[in-house]
């Protein structure tokens, strides 16, 4: 009998817009303060691109970053998926726009949109590909230029997003079973609770549908905020599960970085303490796809985990969708 393939997280990289807009700037576009931004979010500041910066341009230089930590040549990579709701065009897929800027013509190459979950949805798809032995070794990132679909005159949104992108290299490998399990779930029911009504086939772009501003982002934050915290355990817990680990085996957890409020929540239906939660929210906003990536990126360049340590990372998101990775560094 064949020996199963293994997955083995080569390495990672994120790269975020220079440009800060912390929620002093905030207060001076919308009827908002610091303190309610800070109290009910654990925002503080969040990254924005240039107007002539796109997905692709930030997906790109965090893919050098993850082929510098994994120390294989762009030619090695033959398989490149970007998760991403903010693609430069409506097609091509913005994964074509970062093979043409990674110079890797014919790689194949597509977009996987699952919103804030893409991430988690992405590592179960470069799984997949990888232990069928199709490709040997994917480019998965997640890229977000939230602040290009934000309506900046809505307060209750404007405040919670950013910009950024992450990257993960992931290849075939005998020695090495980095993906240890994935659950994915969704549930189209609540689509119009999160979501940009116009642009698509139900609301062809018009004067009227620009001017009714339905090219920008629409959340219901409470029902939002009521769905994500008890899917967010119960993903957790089923990632949990398929790995074949105990909850004191992980060493950290990372949950997408949407509200302060809501990871508190979760890490308390779990019931972890938060010094094994990461939280980088408060300097990041939420990236929506970019935030799972982002957060593992910086938790191993910071030392907060090492090579061999359990990280489970847990996402939910506009769909509504959600997904839970357990991953060894
Ligand atoms: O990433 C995918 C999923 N996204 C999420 O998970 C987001 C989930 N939702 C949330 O994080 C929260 O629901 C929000 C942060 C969006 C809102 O927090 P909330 O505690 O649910 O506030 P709310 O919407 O119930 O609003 C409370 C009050 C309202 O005023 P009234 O009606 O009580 O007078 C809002 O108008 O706060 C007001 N408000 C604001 N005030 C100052 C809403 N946004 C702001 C603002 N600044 N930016």
């Amino acid at each position: 009998m064949n020996k199963k393939i293994g997955v083995k997280i080569l390495g990672t990289g994120s790269y975020f817009p220079k440009k800060v807009l912390t929620n002093t700037d905030l207060e001076k576009m919308v009827d908002t303060s610091d303190e309610w931004i800070r109290t009910r979010t654990g925002i503080k500041e969040r990254r924005i691109s240039e107007k002539n910066e796109t997905t692709s341009d930030l997906a790109y230089l965090a893919s050098l970053e993850a082929l510098k930590s994994s120390n294989i040549s762009p030619e090695q990579i033959d398989l490149i998926l970007v998760a991403t709701i903010t693609p430069d065009m409506f097609f091509p897929s913005t994964a074509c726009f970062l093979q043409k800027k990674l110079g890797l013509n014919f790689v194949p190459v597509f977009d996987l949109s699952a919103a804030c979950s893409g991430f988690i949805y992405g590592i179960a798809t470069a799984r997949a590909f990888i232990e069928s032995g199709l490709y040997k070794t994917v480019l998965l990132v997640g890229a977000e230029s939230l602040s290009k679909i934000t309506d900046w005159t809505d307060r209750n949104t404007c405040v919670l997003f950013g910009d950024g992108a992450g990257a993960m290299l992931l290849s075939a490998s005998e020695e090495n079973d980095n993906i240890l399990s994935t659950y994915l779930g969704a549930d189209g029911a609540y689509s119009e609770l999160l979501f940009i009504p116009g642009g698509g086939s139900a609301n062809p772009a018009t004067v009227e549908t620009v001017n009714q501003k339905l090219h920008t982002m629409k959340m219901q934050g409470k029902d939002v905020f009521k769905a994500a915290v008890p899917k967010m355990a119960l993903a957790a817990r089923k990632a949990l599960e398929l790995s074949g680990k105990k909850l004191e085996n992980i060493n950290l957890f990372i949950p997408h970085q949407a509200n302060m409020r809501i990871i508190e929540a979760v890490a308390k239906k779990l019931d972890i303490s938060m010094d094994r939660v990461f939280v980088n929210i408060h300097k990041t906003g939420n990236i929506s796809s970019a935030t799972t990536i982002t957060a593992l990126d910086e938790a191993i360049k910071t030392g907060r985990v090492k090579s061999g340590d359990l990280v489970e990372m847990v996402a939910f998101g506009g769909g509504f969708t959600w997904g839970a990775s357990v991953v060894r560094i």
